[in-house]
């Protein structure tokens, strides 16, 4: 048994056909990967057709899978409309949604413009919002179940200092997620997210951790099990919450992070720097206080 293998049983995604926005590259790529493997027809879509039509290449020739790549800027309204028509025309229906592309950098916010802000929240808030509410009203109009699975980050609800256009977005996308998992119910359509810690990948590293940062801050060691994600890790969890199997899991958000950001959470966290002769020492020192 080993995390980097599948997780779940073959066929368990067998005729269901999921979009993955920001599909040709990173976790979305991974996600689409496994969701092929697992028999979904997949849609991937991002703003470089180029790049989404070797993926699919790719992926079709390793799994035998059906990929179809749309270019769909998801800030734009009539883009993701136009997306939501051909998947119906190409592929009959809709019946999962992973709502993955975003756009983040690191800055100190008092150096960004007010359309630098606006560029990170319109890519992952209300592209979100877009996606969201296109499909929504598709599934709900034709009576349709459906699920969505929203992709954010543990500052979701910590927040993070320089990061906060992305900071403020994936707390809009985790309260969306929390406020349509109870108001759409009743139509059966489920919403879940994931919010994951460090996964490399070249869009989120080169963006977060350029030049010599990567060797600088060390990711694994700001992680209790002292190292990163792996991609098929976040795509068995992502297969199963969008799979049947996962049927009464409604409005979660589940963390995938070895810890992360508790180890930085917790008061006392930082004692684990003490090496364990000091412990009979330090002992002494707190029970010789109570004589
Ligand atoms: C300051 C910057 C900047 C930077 C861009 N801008 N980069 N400001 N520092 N490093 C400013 C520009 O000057 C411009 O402002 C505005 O932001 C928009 O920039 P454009 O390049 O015109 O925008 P666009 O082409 O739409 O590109 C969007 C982008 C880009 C977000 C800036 O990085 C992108 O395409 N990203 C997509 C992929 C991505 O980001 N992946 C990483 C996800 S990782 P002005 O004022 O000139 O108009 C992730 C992980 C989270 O989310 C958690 C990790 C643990
Ligand atoms: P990535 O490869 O850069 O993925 C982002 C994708 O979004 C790209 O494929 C990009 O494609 C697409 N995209 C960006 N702007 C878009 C737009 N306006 N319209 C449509 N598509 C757009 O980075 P990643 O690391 O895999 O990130 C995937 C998801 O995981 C994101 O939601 C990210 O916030 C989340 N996440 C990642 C990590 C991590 O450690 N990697 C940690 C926490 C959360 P184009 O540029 O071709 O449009």
């Amino acid at each position: 048994m080993n995390y980097t293998q599948p997780m779940l049983r073959e066929g368990a995604l067998t005729d269901k056909v999921a979009i993955v926005t920001g599909g040709g590259s990173g976790l979305g790529k991974a996600m689409t990967k496994y969701f092929l493997e697992l028999g979904a027809k997949v849609v991937i879509t991002s703003r470089d057709l180029e790049k989404l039509k070797n993926t699919a290449k790719e992926l079709e020739e390793q799994t035998g899978g059906k990929v179809l790549c749309v270019s769909c800027d998801v800030r734009n309204w009539d883009d993701v409309e136009a997306m939501k028509d051909v998947t119906l025309k190409e592929f009959g229906k809709i019946d999962i949604l992973v709502n993955n592309a975003a756009g983040n950098f690191i800055s100190p916010t008092e150096r960004l413009s007010h359309s630098a802000f606006d560029s990170i929240l319109d890519i992952v808030l209300k592209g979100t919002k877009n996606c969201t509410l296109s499909i929504g009203k598709h599934w709900i109009d034709n009576k349709i179940a459906g699920t969505v699975l929203n992709i954010v980050t543990t500052y979701s609800w910590t927040g993070s200092a320089f990061v906060v256009p992305s900071a403020c977005a994936k707390a809009g996308v985790l309260a969306m997620t929390r406020s349509l998992a109870v108001e759409w119910a009743k139509y059966n359509i489920r919403f879940n997210a994931i919010a994951p810690g460090p996964f490399p990948t070249k869009g989120a590293w080169e963006r977060l951790l350029p030049g010599d940062l990567a060797e600088k801050f060390d990711m694994r060691k700001k992680v209790p099990l002292r190292r990163v994600g792996e991609h098929q890790e976040l795509a068995n969890l992502a297969a199963y919450l969008v799979s049947d199997f996962s049927a009464f899991v409604n409005g979660e958000v589940v963390t995938i992070d070895g810890g992360e950001w508790l180890q930085g959470a917790g008061e006392f966290n930082m004692l684990e720097q003490i090496p364990s002769e000091m412990w009979d020492m330090l002992e002494m020192m707190i029970k010789s206080k109570k004589k």
